[in-house]
Order: structure tokens, then sequence, then C-alpha cells
């Protein structure tokens, strides 16, 4: 390894999560295009050794091509702690030892960089290591923000309420939340596609859901038919948005709204 000293000390490159967006290569925001080119050693995260990694595809349907040193990190999807654990300290300390060698690295994020993602957790593990590398998440474009977009759902607006939740809480907390929430995304949904449309038909919800699998990748898809997902196996890469136009609000305590109606009032007055 080619260590660059500072007054005998370690000179460490920056880590940098570049968010990538859900899929489409035009959500990359120009500064995670620009790190991508500015010579940054590229990381990826993939499930399984020699795997295809998500985030390392959207960068080349962008049209970068893969510099020839870049290196995946195993993360694996399971819940075992013990397998979860050696993998995270596998990947801090490759991390760390590339970090070493002073330039920069930047690991790619499919979606954005801090929202349910494998970089917070990296980051998080590489300063508790070495607490002096210095660290940038590039914000980017999450999948429910693109899934909104390409639904034509408008998530929130006025005082309405937005929850974003992994599936996996199960359907009586997501029954729970939907009379709390204008809006409720739900993330992770693979595994509890059948029981959350159970739930939908009997809250009479199922007019106003929808699912979308791998926004913005080829092999996009938009069911807003939800009933029909029955008994499908859906990707990994996909999530529903529920909304709830029966939801009863509470008084709002205090918001812009009722400033700009005692301006108003204001200003009738002395007219
Ligand atoms: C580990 S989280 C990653 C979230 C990501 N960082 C983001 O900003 O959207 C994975 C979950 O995000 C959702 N997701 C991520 N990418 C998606 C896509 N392209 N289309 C639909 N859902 C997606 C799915 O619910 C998936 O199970």
């Amino acid at each position: 390894m080619n260590l660059i000293k500072q007054d005998g000390k370690i000179k460490y490159g920056r880590l940098i999560g570049a968010s990538l967006g859900p899929g489409d290569p035009e959500l990359i925001t120009r500064r995670a295009w620009a790190v991508l080119q500015s010579g940054a050693r590229w990381l990826y995260p993939v499930k399984k050794a020699e795997e295809s990694s998500y985030a390392l595809a959207i960068a080349e349907r962008g049209g970068l091509a893969v510099p020839a040193d870049a290196e995946a990190l195993v993360f694996p999807m399971t819940r075992d702690p013990e397998i979860l654990d050696k993998a995270w300290a596998r990947a801090a300390v490759r991390t760390i030892e590339l970090l070493a060698e002073g330039r920069d690295l930047v690991f790619l994020v499919e979606g954005d960089a801090s929202t349910f993602a494998t970089f917070g957790h990296l980051a998080r593990v590489v300063r508790q290591l070495v607490p002096e590398v210095e660290v940038e998440t590039i914000p980017g474009v999450s999948s429910f923000a693109a899934a909104a977009a390409a639904t034509g759902t408008i998530l929130a607006e006025e005082d309405e309420t937005l929850a974003v939740i992994p599936a996996a809480y199960g359907v009586e907390f997501i029954d729970h939340l939907i009379d709390e929430f204008d809006t409720l995304v739900l993330l992770k949904v693979k595994p509890m596609i059948d029981e959350t449309v159970e739930l939908l038909e009997r809250r009479g919800l199922v007019a106003t859901s929808c699912f979308v699998e791998k926004v913005g990748a080829p092999g996009e898809r938009i069911v807003c038919d939800v009933a029909s997902l029955k008994g499908e196996k859906v990707n990994y890469l996909s999530l529903m948005i529920v909304q709830n136009p029966q939801r009863a609000r509470g008084e709002l305590r205090r918001g812009c709204r009722k400033r700009v109606e005692r301006k108003q009032v204001a200003a009738a007055e002395t007219a």
C-alpha cells in the first residue's frame, strides 16, 4: 500500500457518498456527475461477490465508463447479525485501507444517500475507526420522489402529513398510520404485498394507492390497480404510495396559513 504522509501522519482521502437517483441517469445531480469524473476512486455496493451493482449500472447507463480500479464492496442481504457484522467490518476496513492511500473515494449510492442507504452506516463505521476521515454526502433524488412524479402523485401539500416507512413493520402498524398520515410511502414492500393489498381493500384505499417497481430503470412498472398484484412475486426495488383522502385532521396549533390569514385580516381592517 502507498501511504501519503503529512507531518508523520497518514493523509486520508475524503469519503464521498454520491447519490445517483433511483435509476434514470438523467436524475444524477451535477455534483455527483462531477465527482464521478473527478479522479476519485469508485466503490460500489453489491449483494454478493461478482454480482452486478444496481448503482453502478445507473452510472453506466449515463454513459460513464467504469474505471479499471473501481471496486465492489459486498453488503449481503441478510438479517443474520453475525454475517452482517463481518461484512460491515470487512467493507469498512477495506474503505479505510483505500482512503489511507490519500485518494478520494466515491461510493455510488442508488437513490438518495441519506435515505435507507448503505452509505450512512459505512460512513459511520469508518468515522468510528478513523475520526479524521472527512465525509461528504451528495444528496439525490429518492425512489419515492421519482415514483410520485412517475405516477402523478402529490406526496404532500399545504398542511398534509407524509410518512415513509419500511413495510416490514407489518399491516397492523400500517393500518394505524393510515389514520395518522395523508400519504404513506411503503418501502421494501416485496415480502408484504399480499397482506398490504388485503389491508388496502379492507380500508377502501385501493383506488388511491399505486405500486411502483424499478422506477427510472429498464423494467420500470407502475401498477395502480394494486389488487391485481396479489400472489405476484415483485422486485425488491419496489414501493407503494398509499393516500387516505378520508383522514380526519386535527387542529393545527400554529401554521403558515394562519399567519397569512392574520395578515390578510389586518390588511382588510386598515383598508
Ligand atoms: C435500501 S432502500 C434504498 C432507498 C434509496 N436510498 C432511496 O433513496 O430511495 C431500498 C428500497 O427503496 C425502494 N427503492 C429503491 N430504488 C427503487 C426504484 N428504482 N424503484 C422503486 N423502489 C425503489 C424499494 O422500496 C427498496 O426496497
